[in-house]
């Protein structure tokens, strides 16, 4: 069997007496790409420092691509490409001097002009980083990223501050790294984005998981099915794992008063409403 390409299990951090992240396991196989979906707080950004060696676990098994990443080892760091939530960058040096000088590092690279194009920034080649909108500098620091040629790569929140079209172009970018057979962890607080982009999701909620899964299949605890109707004047909604029994129920007695249930319908929540319903105090 091949090895994950990251394994946690039961991984804790305290700040202080802040406990951020409080037990969390999962792994992510080799050429996936994993989202960690959770509000601003979840313990998203502290959960991927630990992966990539910026920051000592409180408790737990971590391994990425085999290792130890408090062991700091530069051959690991070799092989792993990360993107910081927040990168400063030097304002003076040109998209094209920065990819040059982060391939310079590695003992492999990514041919650096196919890795700006990669990223759509050949027509800012020349331009100096400071004078690059909020959605080229991210995807600048994508393309420092990836110059290593990475076989795992860190996306901490890519598309946070993008417009529409950066957005998408960015998402086209993730899609191309699982296509090279890149394994992928991105943290996102967008749901659509971890719709669209991750075969599987873990969602975050203070410092734990509560829900894991292709998105497709996300579905919270139970009860999973809403049946509603209208009486008086008003919309009457049950919630129930068994619908069967539960429609049986309200027929029958429906009928033995010689009445209707009007607006009569049985649905399943969407993912959208399992995410906020998971972590709506974060959310308020
Ligand atoms: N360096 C730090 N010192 C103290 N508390 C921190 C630090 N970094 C993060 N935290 C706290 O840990 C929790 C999780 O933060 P973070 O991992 O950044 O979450 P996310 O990336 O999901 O928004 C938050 O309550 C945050 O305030
Ligand atoms: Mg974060």
């Amino acid at each position: 069997m091949t090895e994950a390409a990251i394994q946690v299990r039961d991984l804790r951090k305290s700040y202080g007496r802040v406990e951020a992240v409080k037990g969390l396991s999962f792994n992510v196989g080799r050429g996936e790409i994993f989202g960690l979906l959770g509000p601003n707080g979840a313990g998203k950004t502290t959960t991927v420092e630990i992966l990539e060696g910026y920051r000592q676990r409180s408790a737990g098994e971590v391994t990425v691509l085999g290792h130890d990443p408090a062991s700091r080892d530069r051959r690991l760091q070799e092989r792993v490409g990360i993107v910081l939530q927040s990168c400063g960058f030097y304002p003076r040096v040109s998209v094209g001097e920065a990819v040059q000088h982060f391939a310079s590092l590695y003992p492999a690279p990514r041919d650096a002009e196919e890795t700006i194009a990669l990223v759509g920034l050949e027509e800012q080649r020349k331009a100096r980083t400071a004078e690059l909108s909020g959605g080229q500098r991210r995807r600048l620091d994508l393309a420092l990223a990836l110059v290593g040629d990475p076989e795992l790569v860190f996306l901490d929140e890519p598309t946070t501050g993008f417009d529409p079209a950066a957005r998408r172009a960015a998402w086209g970018v993730v899609r191309r790294l699982g296509e090279l057979g890149k394994t992928v962890l991105l943290t996102t607080h967008y749901l659509d984005e971890a719709q669209a982009l991750a075969d599987r999701v873990a969602i975050v909620k203070d410092g734990m998981i509560v829900a894991e899964g292709p998105p497709g299949e996300l579905a919270p605890g139970q009860p999973t099915y809403r049946v509603a109707y209208d009486s008086n004047g008003r919309r009457v909604q049950h919630e129930t794992d068994d619908p069967t029994d539960l429609l049986h129920r309200l027929t029958s007695d429906a009928l033995a008063r010689g009445e209707r249930l009007e607006g009569l319908a049985v649905t399943r929540p969407t993912l959208e409403e399992v995410y906020l319903e998971l972590t709506e105090e974060d959310e308020r």
